[in-house]
C-alpha cells in the first residue's frame, strides 16, 4: 500500500483462505500492532491468545451457529478475550486492538476478519424440544380407604424463537408454542366414600377422570428478558403462558391452565 488512506480504503473481510502458513515475524507484527493500540487509562485488559492448531481452530468455527465458519480454514486466529473487571473500557479497547491486527494484516498482504463471539453462541434462533415421559401412579389411603392408579404417556413438541430486541442489554423476545398427546394407558380410581353423617365434598373423582383418560394440549408463552446490567450475567424476565388441556373424561373434560412469571436468571 502506498499510503494509510489506501490501507483503509482497500481493507476487506476475507473468509476464504490459501493453506500458507504465517511467518513468525509476521505474527509477531501482527500482535505488537495488537499491543501498541490504545486502551481506557492503559489498563491493557486484553489477552491475545494464538491458535494455529487445526483441532482447536475446527473447534471455534463451530463456536456458535453461524458466521464462525471460515476460522476452520484459517491458518492462525487470534482469540481477543479480556477481563471486564479490570476496566470498564474492554470492549472498545478489544476493539481497537483487532482492528490494528486487521489493519496490519492487510498491511502484510493477508486476508483477515473479525468473528464476533461476545453474546454470540450461548443462544438460540429456533429450538424445537420434543420429548415423551410416563408417570406411574400408585397411591393408597387410609381415610377414606381409597386408591389410585394410573399409567399415562406423554408426547409433547415446543417450537421456541428467539427475537433479539436489542443488543446493548441483551434484551429477548422468546415466543413458544406447545402441544401434546397425554395416553392414559391404564388407571382406576377406587374411593371409599365418606361417612354417610359426615359427608365431604371432594374433587378428587373428577380429577382423577382427568388423569385417567386420554387427553391432547396446545398452549404458549411469551417471555421477554432483559440483562441487568452490562457484563453481568443477570437476566429478569416476564413470562406470560397459557395451556389448554382438553381430556376425554366425562367428567373433567377440559382445563386451561394460565401462569404469569416473573423472575430471574444469573
Ligand atoms: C463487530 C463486528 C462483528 C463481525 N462479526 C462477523 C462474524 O461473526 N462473521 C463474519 O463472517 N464477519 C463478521 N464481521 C465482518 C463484517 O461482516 C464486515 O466487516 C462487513 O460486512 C464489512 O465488510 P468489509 O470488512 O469487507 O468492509 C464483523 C465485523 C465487525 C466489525
Amino acid at each position: 500500500m502506498n499510503s494509510f488512506h489506501d490501507l483503509v480504503i482497500h481493507r476487506r473481510s476475507y473468509r476464504k483462505y490459501t493453506s500458507e502458513l504465517l511467518s513468525p515475524e509476521q505474527v509477531r507484527l501482527i500482535l505488537e500492532a495488537a499491543l501498541m493500540s490504545p486502551a481506557g487509562k492503559r489498563r491493557n485488559p486484553w489477552h491475545f491468545v494464538v491458535v494455529e492448531e487445526k483441532e482447536t481452530l475446527e473447534a471455534l468455527s463451530k463456536v456458535k451457529d453461524s458466521g464462525a465458519a471460515p476460522i476452520a480454514q484459517a491458518a492462525l486466529a487470534i482469540v481477543v478475550c479480556a477481563d471486564p473487571n479490570e476496566s470498564d473500557t474492554w470492549v472498545e479497547d478489544c476493539s481497537i486492538a483487532s482492528l490494528q491486527m486487521m489493519l496490519q494484516c492487510a498491511d502484510l498482504g493477508l486476508g483477515s476478519v473479525w468473528i464476533q463471539m461476545r453474546n454470540r453462541g450461548d443462544e438460540y434462533d429456533w429450538r424445537v424440544d420434543a420429548s415423551v415421559a410416563y408417570m406411574g401412579l400408585k397411591d393408597k389411603y387410609i381415610l377414606p380407604p381409597s386408591a389410585k392408579d394410573s399409567k399415562n404417556l406423554f408426547i409433547d413438541l415446543e417450537a421456541k424463537k428467539n427475537f433479539r430486541v436489542g443488543d446493548k442489554l441483551n434484551n429477548r423476545l422468546l415466543v413458544a408454542v406447545k402441544g401434546g398427546l397425554r395416553n392414559a394407558m391404564e388407571g382406576c380410581y377406587c374411593y371409599g366414600g365418606t361417612h354417610e353423617e359426615y359427608p365431604t365434598i371432594t374433587m378428587e373423582a373428577a380429577d382423577e377422570a382427568y388423569l385417567t383418560s386420554d387427553a391432547w394440549h396446545v398452549g404458549g408463552s411469551l417471555t421477554y428478558s432483559q440483562q441487568i446490567k452490562e457484563d453481568k450475567k443477570m437476566h429478569v424476565f416476564l413470562k406470560a403462558a397459557v395451556d389448554y388441556h382438553k381430556s376425554k373424561a366425562d367428567a373433567f373434560d377440559k382445563r386451561t391452565f394460565a401462569s404469569c412469571t416473573l423472575g430471574f436468571n444469573f
